[in-house]
């Protein structure tokens, strides 16, 4: 059957790397479909929304959707646009894996783990932001629920099974935050003993911090809150060598979107020098999703082996090459 995705170019430097993503996958002969929709401030231009009711239309029919970064206008009444996917969609899961690859800046060469962040709850649900008339105290609402953590922590335990992971840590801050991470806690207990082949520990975020930047590899999958997942998934991406190495997945039970973590990247635009790994890997995530995961594993490895070679590595990485180029290496490697 002909898979379709929704493929949202985006702003910035969006369409170079999507572009370059898509010639990848192409070299991959998976028979994709691409309905190209917009979304942010290209949409915003053309069609005078954010967020358009067919690009909406579009997701939720494909149910799978490749997003460039986008670009929210700066001003009143302008809501984020991601913010605004994860709600339309429910998007529970911000699926983040951090892996060393070769060539890079980074510290560490044995990192391979992967950050689930509850994508819905916790301190990011906007409500109860409050500010007193004088200034002087603000105040706000966190919102942690059973079936929240429930189905976050199961996400993290069946991604573990799926993928052949060995352990799962929960973090928390349980100790201070009785209610909303006790719960969360709790929770994760009671999920983690239906997982007896995987082990489980917790940890608290704070000495998590400390643990990952000391010793990374002791990290396989963690799970947790949409605040302390924020946090620490950009730490991994720090470790591993920065964003333009780090993909992520939004998922839902009804659709999933899968992206590149950093944003529109507006000071190096229409150079054309502009990574695309990061969105790469977020077609790897993609085809995982899809159950095409020799492809996805294809892909990956014409990643590292371009990495490995420094084949035309843009500036980020140290490289002189163009987005175009290296991603006609990686292309030509994907094709075998
Ligand atoms: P940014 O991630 O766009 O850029 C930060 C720095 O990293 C810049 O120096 C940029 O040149 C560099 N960079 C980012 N991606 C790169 C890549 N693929 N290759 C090489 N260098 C890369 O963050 P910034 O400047 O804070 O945000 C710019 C715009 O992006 C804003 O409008 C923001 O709202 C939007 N944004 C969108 C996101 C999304 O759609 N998922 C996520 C984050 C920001
Ligand atoms: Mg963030």
């Amino acid at each position: 059957m002909t898979q379709t995705i929704a493929v949202i170019r985006g702003d910035g430097i969006g369409p170079e790397i999507m572009d370059a993503t898509l010639q990848v996958l192409d070299a991959l002969k998976l028979g994709l479909q691409y309905d190209f929709v917009e979304a942010g401030l290209a949409a915003y231009e053309k069609q005078g929304e954010l967020l358009p009711a067919a690009t909406l239309e579009a997701i939720h029919r494909h149910r799978v959707a490749l997003k460039s970064p986008l670009t929210t206008p700066v001003g009143e009444g302008f809501s984020s646009i991601n913010v605004e996917l994860r709600k339309r969609f429910d998007l529970y899961a911000n699926v983040r894996p951090a892996i060393s690859f070769p060539n890079t800046k980074s510290r560490y060469e044995n990192i391979d783990l992967i950050t689930v962040r509850e994508n819905t709850e916790g301190a990011y649900i906007g409500e109860g932001q409050n500010l007193t008339a004088d200034g002087e105290t603000a105040t706000l609402t966190q919102k942690v629920t059973r079936r929240g953590s429930e189905r976050i922590v199961r996400y993290a335990f069946d991604l573990a099974r799926r993928v052949g992971r060995k352990k799962v840590t929960v973090v928390h801050k349980a100790n201070i935050l009785k209610s909303t991470s006790g719960l969360f806690l709790k929770v994760a207990r009671q999920v983690a003993a239906e997982y007896p082949d995987i082990q489980c520990n917790e940890m608290i975020v704070d000495n998590t911090c400390m643990q990952l930047v000391m010793k990374p590899e002791q990290f396989d999958v963690i799970v947790t809150t949409n605040l302390f997942g924020d946090i620490i998934s950009d730490l991994c991406a720090g470790l591993v060598g920065g964003l333009g190495l780090a993909p992520g997945a939004n998922i839902g039970t009804e659709a999933a979107i899968f992206e590149a973590v950093h944003g529109s990247a507006p000071d190096i635009a229409g150079k054309g020098i502009a990574n695309p790994v990061a969105l790469l890997l977020g077609a790897v995530q993609m085809l995982e999703h899809l159950g095409k995961v020799e492809e996805a594993g294809r892909l990956r490895k014409a990643i590292v082996d371009t990495m490995q070679a420094k084949d035309n590595l843009t500036p980020d990485l140290g490289g002189t090459g163009t987005t175009q180029s290296f991603a006609q290496a990686i292309a030509a490697r994907a094709a075998g």
